[in-house]
């Protein structure tokens, strides 16, 4: 079982897909390669879980079995309809095979198709006769590109499913929306692209939140500065009207995450109906531990969001902040040096060890130093830099909030790979993948 953040049982993890609570259970899927700890064709790896704290592993929901996911099952989600769990994804053929490794498409083309798996009771799923291509890949670039179009989304709005679809068009991210009435013959009704977007628009994602619609994607070549993970995980407000589809955004991006790590992220809906976001969290090479062996790539602690006064928040969720209720003193932790906070609040788990949550109130030039992560505040910003405790290559160490305007609180949970600030309540967050 895992506790608090989800990583497969072993080898590669990437995207959460087809999070959802269903049935009294959430349910996390996500792109798992199962035989080594990098990316390769893709599956659905599965979990469950009562309370978003504690996963249980199960078998592996969706593999290839068709002709048309032949070389993967690329991101997705659930939607529940009719009681039964319906399962978007994008299934992946490689038009050219490469001959040295059939887990990586050759001359790096792929051919995408949007597919869908109707699973009875979200715990068997037919991969021989559940399954169904709903959208052919396409045989016009410009409607849709046919290599790069994937990660549907499917939600419902006054009794019409729409899908969203990340995709590019002439070097812009594109997003891309379809209609249906049955959640299964979906048609084109409109698209929108924007170098905003990125290169390519990845996991899109879209709803409505305290009177506004928020977008989320992935932007590929978002910073494209040279820097490995130049990709960035981004919000914009945005409008949206559903009959017409008629949509348009905020110039301005703004990221869920300043930690640049974070990426591909998926909402759903809690049991209490809030908004509830998880994100993947990238890493440059694997870890390796007794109980998993290799294994690269693990989720967030799930956060709870908000939008007041025109800004996305996201604090930890509820079942999370109340795992940590055990009082703990800074000797208790070793390598932890806090130089000029006050109001510091120290908890730790009945069930971890490692984890443990920091609260503090911080001062011009306070200086945190977790066993050699730094936090510090300078100039109304929080700085985070992790140079000595994250490998040697082109990466990124240090990582910035925009300025603070709600105060200067910092919450940091933190635990043996990863270490996430949450700024003023959920005003920013900054989280980085740490090795140590
Ligand atoms: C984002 C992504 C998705 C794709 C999946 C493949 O990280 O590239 O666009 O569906 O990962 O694993």
């Amino acid at each position: 079982m895992d506790y608090i953040h989800l990583q497969s049982p072993k080898n590669w993890m990437n995207d959460p897909n087809g999070f959802i609570y269903y049935k009294g259970m959430y349910h996390m899927f996500y792109q798992h390669f199962p035989y080594a700890p990098v990316w390769g064709t893709m599956h659905w790896g599965h979990a469950t879980s009562k309370d978003l704290v504690h996963w249980e592993h199960t078998d592996i929901a969706i593999y290839p079995s068709k002709h048309y996911d032949a070389n993967g099952i690329f991101s997705g989600n659930a939607l529940e309809k009719d009681g039964k769990l319906y399962l978007y994804y994008t299934g992946i053929r490689y038009p050219h095979m490469n001959p040295d490794n059939i887990h990586i498409p050759g001359n790096d083309i792929l051919e995408a198709c949007q597919a869908l798996l109707i699973s009875e009771d979200g715990i068997s799923f037919d991969n021989q006769n559940g399954k169904q291509c709903i959208l052919a890949p396409s045989t016009d670039d410009t409607l849709m590109s046919r290599a790069n179009t994937r990660d549907p989304k499917v939600f419902e709005v006054n009794g019409i499913y729409y899908m969203i679809l990340g995709s590019t068009e002439n070097g812009e991210g594109k997003l891309i929306f379809f209609e249906s009435e049955n959640a299964i013959d979906f048609h084109f009704r409109a698209s929108y692209q924007s170098r905003a977007f990125g290169s390519v628009l990845e996991c899109p994602d879209l709803f409505e939140l305290d009177g506004t619609y928020i977008l989320l994607g992935a932007a590929m070549e978002y910073f494209d500065d040279g820097l490995a993970n130049d990709a960035q995980e981004i919000y914009k407000l945005c409008s949206f009207e559903p009959k017409t589809c008629a949509f348009s955004w905020e110039s301005e991006s703004h990221f869920l995450d300043y930690g640049t790590d974070y990426y591909a992220t998926q909402t759903t809906l809690d049991a209490d109906g809030n908004r509830v976001l998880i994100g993947w969290m990238r890493m440059p090479q694997a870890k390796s531990d007794a109980k998993r062996g290799a294994w690269s790539g693990l989720m967030t602690i799930p956060r709870t969001l908000s939008v007041k006064n025109g800004h996305l928040y996201s604090i930890p969720h509820k079942n999370i902040v109340s795992q940590f209720l055990v009082e703990l003193s800074v000797e208790d932790v070793p390598g932890l040096i806090i130089t000029g906070a006050d109001d510091i609040q120290l908890f730790g788990t009945d069930e971890s060890v490692t984890d443990f949550r920091l609260s503090v109130n911080l001062q011009e030039h306070t200086t945190i130093d977790i066993g050699g992560y730094l936090i510090t505040y300078e100039n109304n910003r929080i700085t985070a830099d992790r140079t000595a405790v994250y490998p040697v290559g082109n990466y990124r160490y240090q990582s910035t909030t925009p300025e603070l305007k709600d105060g200067h609180h910092i919450d940091i949970y933190v635990s043996d790979s990863i270490i996430e600030t949450y700024v003023n309540h959920g005003e920013y967050v900054i989280s980085h993948i740490i090795y140590r």
